[in-house]
């Protein structure tokens, strides 16, 4: 059997166990692909969704567990309302399009930020396919869409608070697991890989509490250009960092 480049990447990369169990990805750089190309912005944002159902696929093919893409940050609202819309519109048309095919591809969908603030029929769309999807078992997809990590913290503290005024919790006793356990994430690893594209080298509100030990790689390419290669390329990265955990090497 003859290997095609890209299945000699991935047999590397399996190889070097460079495959995380989740990675995360902060999606960046639509804009500046677009104006490069002196078109508008949401031709970026077109071409970034293209991104996600070519990376969403070869996570699968890798063999990662968790995906967890930044898709719509609680201060993106703070764009022109018409880039917004045309950001909600993607999201609208990739649910519409991609439901099927995540499913054939066993692929499970969760959502994760404050959803409230999201149209309607969008949270509708985003409760059938994680209902439709709810039973896959090759890669949980997680798209954090109007998402703020400190908000999320915030939101667990709000439910501790909550469960030891009722008497359900002692404040002496909570441990970090505890804690984790009311984050939108209950029940996901924690990342292993986060990945910024564009050449920003920020968190930006990002999974704050779940980043703690997470390896960071940060890749110039722009999220539009972004391939099975810059992916590969990513985890051999990872591949050859020495994970401590703040303890010393062996
Ligand atoms: C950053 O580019 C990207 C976003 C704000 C959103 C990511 C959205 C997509 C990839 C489109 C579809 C998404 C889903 C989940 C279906 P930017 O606009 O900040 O780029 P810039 O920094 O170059 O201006």
């Amino acid at each position: 059997m003859t290997l095609d480049r890209s299945e000699q990447a991935i047999a590397r990369a399996a190889a070097d166990r460079a495959v995380p169990r989740h990675v995360a990805i902060i999606m960046d750089g639509n804009g500046r692909w677009a104006k490069a190309r002196h078109l508008p912005r949401a031709a970026g944002h077109r071409k970034g969704m293209e991104t996600v159902r070519e990376v969403v696929r070869v996570a699968g093919e890798l063999g990662i567990s968790y995906l967890t893409l930044f898709g719509f940050s609680s201060e993106n609202w703070k764009r022109p309302e018409t880039e917004v819309k045309d950001l909600m519109g993607l999201l609208r048309l990739y649910l519409k399009r991609e439901a099927l095919d995540l499913h054939r591809q066993g692929v499970r969908l969760l959502v994760i930020g404050d959803r409230a603030r999201l149209a309607a029929d969008i949270q509708e769309s985003l409760a059938e396919v994680e209902t439709l999807t709810a039973a896959n078992t090759s890669l949980t997809l997680i798209i954090a869409l109007s998402y703020g990590g400190r908000a999320e913290i915030v939101h667990a503290a709000q439910r501790i608070a909550e469960d030891a005024r009722d008497g359900a919790l002692d404040p002496a006793s909570l441990t970090e697991d505890a804690f984790a356990a009311r984050l939108f994430t209950d029940g996901i690893p924690d990342p292993d890989l986060l990945i910024r594209t564009s050449g920003e080298q920020r968190i930006s509100n990002f999974l704050l509490w779940q980043l703690a030990y997470t390896e960071f790689v940060f890749v110039d390419t722009l999220w539009p250009d972004f391939d099975r290669e810059s992916l590969l390329s990513a985890l051999g990265e990872y591949g050859r960092r020495e994970r401590r955990y703040g303890a010393v090497s062996a």
